[in-house]
């Protein structure tokens, strides 16, 4: 789909920075390097004229379409901060410097600097805010390991963490209920599924910290309906599809 544009045409520089390509000057940029073409040539002009209704815009050899938001999932690999900018680590952000919106894709809530897995990237501010806010509940499925023997939990407590949470001593802070799922247990370490609703800070290495079991590991493999694609290897993305962004706005009540 085309949006309607109030003008037949338009300077080059400025549809590429309305599409959130970059400030006018960035664009320039970009332009004279040569990665942006028009109907499949390369025009560096920021001035030159286009009828946005006909031609085809690309960038990176992208074509630029009219969406009014994107979603994307990310396999986050270890050693990237969960963040658009920061002056030390790298982020997230950084492999999505191809995509034509980069200037307006941000991520939604956060994984820790050595947690890997399924992060959500996207434009939709309304949809991110709901997918990371408690109140909407929203599943968040982890893979850990962990340090100690996990069988040492008796059943009748993995049963009341699913129906009451357990409180954190040192941040005073009774959690809602998880639960937890034993994959293996060995003398010195356990692998688990473990499944929380909220998005605290560091949430769960907490409470495997509080129980004795403290995390090696930690990897996010499901965001309410929706699964960590196993083909993207750690540091590659694709766009949802759309039923999976049907199926994430029905779990956060958008539709
Ligand atoms: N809980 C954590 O402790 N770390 C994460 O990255 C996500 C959830």
């Amino acid at each position: 789909m085309r949006g309607d544009f109030p003008h037949f045409f338009m300077r080059l520089d400025k549809f590429l920075s309305n599409y959130g390509i970059g400030s006018r000057s960035e664009v320039k940029n970009l332009l004279k390097k040569g990665l942006v073409k028009v109907n499949d040539i390369i025009i560096k002009n920021p001035s030159y004229k286009i009828n946005p209704n006909k031609d085809i815009v690309s960038f990176n050899d992208k074509p630029i379409k009219f969406q009014e938001n994107y979603y994307f999932m990310l396999n986050k690999p270890s050693g990237y901060i969960t963040a658009k900018e920061d002056g030390y680590y790298p982020t997230v952000m950084e492999f999505f410097h191809n995509e034509p919106f980069f200037g307006k894709l941000f991520p939604v809530g956060r994984l820790d600097l050595d947690t890997e897995g399924l992060l959500i990237i996207t434009s939709d501010g309304i949809f991110a805010h709901r997918i990371a806010h408690p109140k909407w509940e929203i599943e968040k499925e982890y893979f850990a390991k962990v340090k100690g023997n996990i069988n040492n939990i008796s059943s009748k407590n993995l049963a009341n963490f699913e129906k009451k949470g357990i409180y954190l001593e040192e941040d005073k802070y009774q959690t809602k209920p998880f639960k937890i799922k034993i994959l293996e247990a060995k003398e010195n370490e356990s692998e688990i599924l473990i499944t929380v609703k909220e998005g605290k800070y560091h949430i769960v290495k907490k409470i495997m910290k509080q129980l004795g079991y403290p995390v090696k590991y930690l990897k996010r493999i499901r965001i309410g309906s929706l699964k960590l694609d196993e083909n993207l290897k750690p540091g590659q993305y694709r766009h949802l599809t759309d039923d999976e962004i049907k199926n994430l706005k029905k779990d956060v009540k958008l539709i």
